[in-house]
């Protein structure tokens, strides 16, 4: 008998964990300022916690700073800092600190992608997607890590799936978002101890964001693509992304560390009998 069409509902996290459960707490959120970091610092707000967003673009970061304080009535403060750029980030770890005291989560979240055959990667382009996902965890992590000791908090990493296989043109990424992963789990080992966590989402094709526009140019059929194979029948939502980042943030995971979860609607195990 052949299967009835489901698709997965799509949900917001405040209709299954309660409001206050981040009161007092505060995010910093790298590459906050748009498309699915947006969506998780939104998340979170929305469970109480106060908000600093960093990025390079500070009327992007200014405007969606404003939006989600208006949308979620917690706090959001805009920060300017390149990732690359250590001193930059510790000015911003001040400021979140000099406006709210303490950080108790923070997401890795900035990356850069873009489409382009190894053969001719240019030394310049592969080194800058590392500089901006690899070594820009490693830099935040070490601009943050005395304060999310302090608070016994959690640190997620925005990753991938597509490392897992050899994905066309992707080299520079695949082999940034892999360190990403690795990590993170060595973040988790050595930082147990002092009551912090470390955890990475792997979100696979999600629909309306930046990531995806890069990587499938409107132009063709390939989102529609997407869609159509996904086990769970449609493109994945930044609220999919946003929903996992309240439950590895919340104390209901507080026995999870060192994990990588992929928020892909099952796609990594889709294989078309061939
Ligand atoms: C080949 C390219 C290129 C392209 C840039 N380069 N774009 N090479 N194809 N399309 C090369 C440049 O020629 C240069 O090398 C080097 O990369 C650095 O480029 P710059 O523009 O000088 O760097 P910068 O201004 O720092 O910009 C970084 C960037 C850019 C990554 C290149 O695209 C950017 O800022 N992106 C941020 C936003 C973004 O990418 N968001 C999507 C993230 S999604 P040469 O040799 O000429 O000097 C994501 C998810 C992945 O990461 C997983 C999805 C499933």
């Amino acid at each position: 008998m052949a299967p009835t069409s489901f698709v997965m509902p799509i949900v917001d996290s405040t209709a299954i964990f309660k409001a206050d459960i981040f009161k007092g707490k505060v995010l910093f959120c790298t590459g906050g300022g748009s498309g699915i970091c947006r969506g998780m610092t939104e998340a979170v707000m929305r469970h109480g916690a106060s908000a600093a967003i960093i990025g390079r673009k500070i009327d992007r970061l200014t405007q969606t700073a404003k939006e989600l304080a208006e949308a979620t009535g917690s706090k959001c403060i805009p920060v300017q800092a390149d990732v690359r750029d250590p001193k930059a980030l510790h000015a911003a770890v001040k400021q979140t600190i000099d406006t709210f005291g303490r950080i108790d989560f923070v997401i890795c979240g900035a990356a850069g992608n873009f489409l382009a055959p190894i053969a001719s990667l240019s030394e310049n382009a592969f080194r800058t997607v590392i500089e901006i996902d690899t070594l820009g965890t490693f830099n935040t992590v070490k601009a943050t890590i005395e304060h999310v000791r302090r608070s016994k908090g959690s640190y997620i990493h925005v990753s991938a799936t597509l490392h897992y296989k050899g994905t066309p043109y992707q080299a520079h990424v695949s082999a940034a978002k892999a360190a990403v992963d690795a990590l993170s789990a060595v973040i988790a080992v050595e930082e147990g101890p002092h009551g912090v966590r470390s955890n990475v989402i792997a979100p696979g094709p999600i629909g309306g964001t930046e990531g995806m526009d890069r990587l499938t140019p409107k132009s063709d059929d390939a989102q529609r693509r997407f869609q159509s194979t996904n086990p769970s029948g449609r493109m994945g939502d930044i609220k999919d992304v946003a929903n996992a980042t309240v439950f590895f943030f919340s104390d209901a995971a507080s026995f999870i560390t060192g994990q990588v979860l992929p928020v892909d609607g099952g796609n990594e195990h889709l294989r078309t009998p061939s």
